[in-house]
C-alpha cells in the first residue's frame, strides 16, 4: 500500500521524488522506487525528522512499535496519515503521546493506478491541513470524508469491494465463455463494460435503476436475464455478503 501511494504520487506529479522518503526494514524491494529518485531508508526517526507528512502503511500489529521508533521526532510541523485497518485515531494518539493532526485513510488497491476511493476521517486538523490531505488522495482517485465510526463500513464497501467487483467480473467472463467468447475477449468485454457502467454513474450522477431502464426493453433479453438473477438471489446475496464482511470486521 505504501509503495502504491508513492507510485501514484510520482505519476500524478503531486511531489518530486526527492520529497518522498520510504522506510522499511528490507530495502531490497524498493529498487524501482530508488531508481526513480525516491529516498529509501530503514531509519524511521530520521525520515520523520526530515518530513512534514507521515503516511503510516504497516500491518495493524506493527503500528505500536513503528510509532515508538519515531515518536520522539514528532513536533508541531507534522501531520500523520494512517492507512492501517482497524487502528483508531485515539489509539495512535495514545501511542504518540502528543497532539497532532491525525488522519485515517481507507484507500483500495486501485490506488496503484490512481483510481482509488479513499475514505478519510480526522482529528485535530485545521482546514488547510484537511485540504492538503484531501488534495493528496485526490491525485490518487476520489476522496470522501466520513465519520471515523464508519471506517469499518468503508473498509468493507471500498476496500473489500474491489474483491466483490472482481468476482462479479469473473462470473461475467465465465458466462461470456459459455455463450461463445474466448477468455481474453470475454475478459475485455466484461471489464470494460463494468468500467463504463461505473463511469455512467460517476459522471452523470444517475441512479443505477435509471441506467437499467435505458437498457431494458419490454419483453427483452436484459430484463429476462436480470429477473432470473434476482430470482436466484443476486442482490440479496451481495447485500448479505457485505453484511457478513461487516459483522466479521466489527467483531475482530
Ligand atoms: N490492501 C488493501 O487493499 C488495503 C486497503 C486499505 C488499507 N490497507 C492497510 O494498509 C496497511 C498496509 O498493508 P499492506 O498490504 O501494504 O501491508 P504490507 O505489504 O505488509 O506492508 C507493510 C510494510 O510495512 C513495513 N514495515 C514493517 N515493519 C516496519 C518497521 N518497523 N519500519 C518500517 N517499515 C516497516 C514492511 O516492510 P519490511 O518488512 O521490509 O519492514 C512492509 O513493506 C495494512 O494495515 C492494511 O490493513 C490495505
Amino acid at each position: 500500500m505504501g509503495t502504491a501511494i508513492a507510485d501514484g504520487l510520482l505519476e500524478s506529479k503531486f511531489c518530486k521524488p526527492k520529497q518522498i522518503t520510504i522506510t522499511k526494514r528490507n530495502l531490497s524491494t524498493l529498487d524501482k522506487l530508488k531508481e526513480k529518485g525516491v529516498n529509501i531508508s530503514s531509519d524511521n526517526a530520521e525520515a520523520v525528522r526530515n518530513s512534514e507528512l507521515i503516511i503510516l502503511a504497516v500491518k495493524p500489529y506493527q503500528v505500536s512499535d513503528v510509532i515508538k521508533s519515531f515518536k520522539s521526532e514528532i513536533n508541531n510541523k507534522h501531520i500523520l496519515v494512517s492507512v492501517v485497518t482497524g487502528v483508531l485515531i485515539n489509539d495512535i494518539e495514545e501511542t504518540i503521546e502528543k497532539e497532532l493532526p491525525v488522519f485515517r485513510a481507507m484507500p483500495n488497491t486501485a490506488i496503484a493506478i490512481r483510481e482509488s476511493i479513499t475514505c478519510l476521517s480526522f482529528k485535530n486538523s485545521n482546514p488547510e491541513q484537511l485540504a492538503f490531505v484531501k488534495n493528496l488522495f485526490s491525485t490518487l482517485g476520489k476522496v470522501t470524508v466520513i465519520d471515523e465510526k464508519l471506517m469499518e463500513a468503508a473498509t468493507v464497501l471500498g476496500a473489500c469491494g474491489t474483491a466483490y467487483a472482481m468476482r462479479y467480473i469473473r462470473a461475467n467472463i465465465q458466462g461470456g465463455i459459455e455463450i461463445g467468447f474466448d477468455a481474453a475477449t470475454a475478459s475485455l468485454i466484461a471489464a470494460q463494460t463494468v468500467k463504463g457502467a461505473a463511469e455512467l454513474l460517476l459522471q452523470k450522477g444517475t441512479h443505477p435503476e435509471q441506467e437499467i431502464d435505458k437498457v431494458t426493453t419490454p419483453k427483452g433479453c436484459t430484463i429476462a436475464g436480470l429477473n432470473e438473477m434476482e430470482h436466484r438471489g443476486f442482490s440479496s446475496s451481495l447485500i448479505k455478503g457485505i453484511a457478513v464482511s461487516y459483522q466479521k470486521i466489527a467483531k475482530d
